[in-house]
């Protein structure tokens, strides 16, 4: 495994841009690449002296359209520029570009000839930015002209199934310096475990709020590659954990586990890794070595057949969101409902739900693991769902009511109202502004926990609120299902006692 280099992109359309780009990442940095494709004409008049300005090792790369760039003129102009770049070189290689990115078909040999003449390395690449390169050892041999050069092969994997072909086929590499990278979300741990491919170079782009343009899709900032993926530190013994589903949108859960290695000062890191089935998780996993899995929507119940063993709990909630290897054996667990058991009897302050009547809205999959976590802890409860089919199905795992979710019910929404649980995904982002129990209204005395957490505040709990009950957003339980997962991934205590829950609150 190699120590791969960080690089920052850098897509500014002046030199100016990408200085502050540079002087806000030097610390997580070791080289940049100036895509001079992104400047505009007058600036990239100016590359030359770009080196001195930043003091940090520069790539000089003028990317066109069809490889993911900017560049739209001709290949002359192209030309131009580069020539442009390594111009006057000076007797001091850090006042000249350190490396310069040709592609595979860029043939203009004078250009090749300053860069070996002045000691700039050629970065010969290959990009294909709407599917798989497959044969990577046969693609690499192709691309091989003199053997000073270091070769990069990009693409968009179609599925994760490419990206663990990439893994595979990395390991059997002969070596040489390469560059190896699956782009956008199925690609993401090509950029974390770069290392693991033995690439040279991993690729970042500054964050989103610093307005920069994604130099490409799946590119995370610096900070956050060193700081929360741990960057610097992963090496052979690194044990790797993974977050899947699809699509996988935006995931707390690698602030969760990372954040808990971290504080534990253990050698472990955590990925969003989305997969479209389940048995290609399953492969990527043996592939990497991956030690413990978080499995969340659609593969909570799909992927069970796939398990050597399930615990009780799971089988019982029909799904599993825990993963991990049990005496050798793929074991399947859930803590959503002990995690959200914490959660609740946490912002209750209580012990259990005895003598309270509880709402659960929605019959879901969420609702499931709610309902084992409310009969666990002795409540009686009455369940409102649309399809009350799927209700009376889960009330009778339990011996719960049940009762279709509408206006027919708010009688018996009010019987059961000193806890209501909400459980559905209206009110959720994209459409905050939905209300599952638009026909309640709420007197003061419930206690309303919606297992939503984006947006912090849904429009039910805003409603709960202004009527004077005690709101809470599901945030509590999806750091209490992780803290148990980091239990049975490491056989450690989540050390949430640090205040941690508090800290990732404010980080989120
Ligand atoms: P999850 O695993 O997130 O719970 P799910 O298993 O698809 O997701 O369940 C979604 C729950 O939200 C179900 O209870 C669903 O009601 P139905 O069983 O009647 O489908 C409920 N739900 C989703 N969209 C809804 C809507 N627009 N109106 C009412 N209920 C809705």
């Amino acid at each position: 495994m190699v120590k791969s280099k960080i690089c920052l992109c850098l897509t500014g359309k002046t030199l100016d841009e990408d200085i502050r780009y540079v002087n806000k990442y030097r610390d997580f940095i070791d080289l940049v690449e100036l895509r001079a494709d992104c400047l505009t004409e007058d600036q990239q008049l100016k590359i030359r002296e770009f080196p001195q300005m930043i003091d940090v090792p520069a790539i000089l790369t003028v990317r066109r359209k069809s490889d993911g760039g900017n560049f739209s003129a001709g290949e002359g102009s192209r030309a131009v520029i580069m020539a442009k770049g390594l111009a006057y070189a000076n007797l001091d290689k850090t006042k000249n570009f350190a490396y310069i990115d040709l592609e595979d078909d860029f043939n203009v040999p004078s250009i090749e000839e300053a860069a070996r003449a002045f000691g700039i390395r050629i970065i010969r690449s290959f990009h294909n930015i709407t599917g798989p390169v497959q044969h990577i050892e046969f693609k690499i041999q192709g691309m091989s002209r003199f053997n000073d050069e270091i070769y990069k092969i990009a693409f968009k994997p179609n599925s994760l199934s490419d990206v663990s072909r990439l893994f595979k086929e990395a390991e059997k590499l002969e070596k040489k310096d390469v560059i190896l990278i699956a782009m956008g979300s199925f690609g993401f741990a090509t950029r974390v475990l770069s290392g693991k491919l033995n690439s040279f170079i991993t690729f970042t782009s500054p964050s989103h709020e610093s307005g920069a343009l994604q130099a490409a899709p799946g590119q995370i900032d610096p900070e956050t590659l060193c700081k929360l993926y741990n960057f610097r530190n992963i090496n052979e013994d690194t044990k790797i954990f993974a977050v899947t589903g699809f699509p996988l949108a935006a995931t707390k859960s690698p602030l969760i586990h990372n954040k808990g290695y971290q504080l534990a000062g253990i050698n472990c890191v955590y990925l969003p890794v989305p997969a479209a089935r389940p048995e290609e998780i399953l492969d990527f996993s043996s592939a990497l070595g991956i030690r413990g899995l978080s499995v969340t929507v659609p593969h909570k119940e799909t992927i069970m057949p796939f398990l050597d063993d399930i615990s009780p709990s799971a089988i019982k909630i029909g799904s599993c969101n825990t993963i991990f290897r049990k005496n050798g054996k793929l074991y399947g667990t859930n803590t959503d409902a002990d995690g959200f058991s914490k959660a609740l009897l946490d912002f209750l302050g209580r012990k259990n739900l005895k003598g309270m009547k509880i709402s659960i809205i929605g019959a879901g999959g969420a609702a499931k693991a709610v309902a084992y976590g409310v009969h666990a802890l002795r409540g009686k409860a009455c369940i409102f769902n649309r399809s009350l089919e799927k209700a009376k199905k889960l009330a009778s795992a339990y011996g719960f009511k049940f009762a279709s979710l509408d206006i027919s019910s708010s009688n018996l929404l009010s019987k059961y109202s000193d806890l209501i649980i909400q459980t559905t995904p209206i009110g959720m982002l994209p459409e905050p502004d939905k209300d599952p129990i638009p026909f309640y209204s709420f007197k003061g005395h419930e206690i309303l926990y919606d297992i939503i957490y984006e947006p912090s505040e849904t429009k039910v709990m805003k409603r709960a609120r202004d009527a004077g009950c005690r709101v809470s957003n599901g945030f509590s339980m999806l750091v209490h299902q992780g803290a148990l997962q980091f239990e049975f991934f490491t056989g450690m205590q989540y050390p949430i006692d640090n205040g941690l829950l508090e800290k990732i609150t404010k980080e989120k």
